[in-house]
């Protein structure tokens, strides 16, 4: 991890109708970081994640990246940006009447010009870097929702995009594949891919996560490193860790 800033929210501010999401949200992402979104549900955790491939807009304040502010962008740059930035879907996301193998081809197609074989060639190593060979002509349907969720995490980064945003990849799942979602994590940071990992998942967290940033009552109350999060009632990290109330 460098110091690198790579994204930066400033002074986020978000309502739907009379509810106010976010108060002025403000963090840093640094280049090659994996930064833990932890915040209790309907924290609004997904509607930042949503906000920086411009799905979502701020009523206040920027998102910048590559000195843009994604918020004002318009939609055919937002399309640029998003082959940057991948975010995974709660579900993965598939396309249920595509094969595993058109589902990854998809992206390919779509925004390359790969010839089939190359196309074919990049999904077979992808499929068996990530312990997913064999599964080729399987629809979604007949996969576990752990495979989905897999499959999905794999096709968001087959265009090899500089930030993965993971929307609580692991919810549901069981620890065989919680397990291998965390190595497929850990797999693309060692890359060098810059990632957010929103989760309740506090193992994941800790095991993939080089920072934290917990979000309370629509700002950020915490940012930064786990060691610091230390055994105090007080500490709001440490009280959402724990699984205590956090009322400021
Ligand atoms: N499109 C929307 N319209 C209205 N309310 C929304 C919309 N998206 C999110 N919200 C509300 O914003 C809050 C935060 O949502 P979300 O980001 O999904 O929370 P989290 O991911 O932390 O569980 C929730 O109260 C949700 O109901
Ligand atoms: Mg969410």
């Amino acid at each position: 991890m460098t110091n690198k800033e790579l994204i930066r929210v400033q002074n986020y501010k978000k309502s739907f109708g009379d509810k106010t999401v976010h108060r002025g949200v403000s963090f840093s992402l640094y280049k090659g970081e994996c930064l833990g979104l932890i915040g209790g549900s309907g924290s609004g955790k997904s509607v930042i994640l949503r906000s920086l491939i411009g799905l979502e807009k701020p009523d206040e304040g920027e998102i910048i990246f590559q000195s843009q502010n994604i918020a004002a962008l318009p939609e055919n740059d937002l399309l640029e940006v998003r082959k940057k930035i991948a975010y995974v879907f709660q579900g993965g996301a598939l396309f249920d009447s595509l094969s595993v193998y058109e589902n990854l081809a998809y992206p390919l197609r779509e925004h390359t010009k790969l010839a089939e074989n190359e196309i074919a060639q990049k999904i077979t190593s992808l499929l068996a870097e990530f312990g997913l060979q064999g599964n080729e002509h399987v629809m979604p349907a007949e996969l576990s929702g752990g495979m989905q969720k897999r499959v999905g995490l794999a096709r968001a980064i087959i265009m090899n995009p500089d930030v993965v945003l993971y929307d609580e990849p692991t919810a549901g799942l069981d620890p065989y594949n919680t397990i291998r979602i965390q190595e497929m994590i850990l797999e693309l940071k060692k890359k060098g891919v810059t990632s957010i990992l929103v989760t309740h998942d506090m193992p994941t967290a800790t095991a993939v996560c080089d920072r934290m940033a917990l979000l309370v009552k629509g700002k950020i109350v915490f940012e930064g490193n786990l060691t610091e999060i230390k055994n105090d009632e007080d500490d709001p990290v440490f009280r959402f860790v724990n699984g205590k109330e956090v009322s400021k």
